[in-house]
């Protein structure tokens, strides 16, 4: 796949927009028309269809990994993985005390080795759920729970995290979640793990890479700022003055605006069904959405050349903040997901795929004088 750049110009100064970066067969995203294709499925029907193991082979059979366990095999590859990775846990929350659970969470991940025996993807999975949990219990002064290799991957997560069984309900969210947020083109973390991956550092490697992006707040980073938001606004007749003052000193509004969408995101309305299911419409979910009512008519009034709409970390954050997600671990969570969408990414870029290695042009002083490009 060529990149188009014309001549040695910038292919844009504002973030390789337009630039076609890969082929892939695992995700496609219709920013015009608001629709995610996710391994040949519309994510609406895969989250309806699939819990998060079914993405997972989807995705692998997808990136072309004929041999990759599916169905009973991969539940029980998982939940072995996740009992292997609670070997690491005493280690990791010696090193990782005190630290930001997404920052605990890039360091247990790299703990675990480029070359081993097990399935990269498979191990890495296992980990992060098992490491999460143990770190957000952690930060709450309690000891971790040791995983259940026979249960579900969502369910086994949040019996880790709570140490007592989550509903069916619960699980249900949490899947539907997961299996949402499981891949999503090229976006920032996935190309920085394709990337990594086209250098043959290792899956591992191109993983702990692709966190490192991810938690950025123009990124993966939103939701605990969207959460802060509904928290600083507090009450519906503070609403519109908040946004005002918000817009007017130039802050950008969590949940809203996306490079490719231009329209609403559609992972934004499968997580506000799935939070309208589990909590029955709750009145936190109602002044969200009166929230971001107000917010789009605001966005619309302060930035009308703009088109932006509500983005997935909007509805992500009261939804896993309904399933009692810690506010500091939505990130770690939705790399807990993630990770099945970037190692996809990883064995599509080492089959296919070449290093990657663009061009820059060079603005600065010449040895001899000559005035900059
Ligand atoms: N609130 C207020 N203004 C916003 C905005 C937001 N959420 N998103 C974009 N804008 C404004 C920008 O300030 C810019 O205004 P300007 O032209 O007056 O400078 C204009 O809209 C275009 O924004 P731009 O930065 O070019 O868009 P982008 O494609 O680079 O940004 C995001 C996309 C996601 C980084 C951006 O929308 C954003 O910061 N959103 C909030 C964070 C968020 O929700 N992240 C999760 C993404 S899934």
């Amino acid at each position: 796949m060529t990149i188009p750049v014309s001549g040695l110009r910038p292919a844009s100064a504002s973030g390789l927009d337009n630039v076609v970066a890969a082929e892939t067969r695992l995700s496609h995203v219709d920013g015009e028309a608001g629709r995610l294709i996710i391994a040949g499925h519309d994510v609406e029907e895969l989250a309806a269809t699939h819990d998060f193991e079914g993405a997972v082979a989807a995705l692998c059979a997808a990136a072309g990994l004929d041999q990759a366990p599916a169905g009973e095999a991969l539940r029980a590859a998982l939940g072995e993985a996740r009992e292997a990775a609670f070997a690491l846990v005493p280690g990791l929350l010696q090193l990782a005390a005190g630290a930001p659970i997404t920052e605990g969470l890039r360091t247990g991940l790299s703990l675990l080795g480029d070359e081993a025996d097990a399935p990269d993807h498979i191990r890495l999975l296992g980990a992060a759920a098992v490491f999460t949990a143990a770190l957000c219990r952690a930060a709450e002064g309690k000891a971790p729970v040791a995983p259940d290799g026979q249960a579900g991957h969502a369910e086994d997560f949040l019996h880790m995290l709570r140490g007592e069984p989550a509903s069916a309900a619960e699980i249900d969210a949490l899947n539907a979640y997961m299996v949402t947020v499981s891949d999503h083109g090229m976006n920032a973390s996935t190309f920085t793990a394709r990337v990594i991956a086209a250098t043959r550092a290792g899956t591992v490697s191109a993983i702990v890479g692709a966190l490192c992006a991810l938690k950025g707040p123009l990124h993966g980073g939103a939701p605990g700022p969207v959460l802060d938001m509904l928290d600083e606004i507090g009450a519906r007749e503070n609403i519109e003055s908040w946004l005002e003052h918000a817009l007017a000193g130039g802050a950008r509004l969590m949940g809203f605006g996306h490079r490719v969408y231009k329209v609403r995101d559609p992972r934004a309305d499968v997580f506000n069904k799935a939070v309208t299911i589990l909590t029955n419409g709750n009145e936190r979910v109602r002044f969200a959405r009166d929230v971001e009512v107000a917010a789009l008519a605001a966005l619309r009034k302060a930035k009308p050349g703009s088109r932006i709409d509500t983005n997935m970390e909007y509805y992500t954050a009261v939804l896993l903040e309904a399933l009692g997600i810690p506010r500091d671990a939505v990130t770690s969570v939705f790399a807990m997901a993630r990770i099945a969408g970037w190692t996809a990414h990883v064995m599509e870029q080492e089959r296919v795929g070449r290093l990657i290695r663009p061009q820059s042009v060079y603005v600065g002083p010449w040895p001899d004088g000559r005035a900059a490009a």
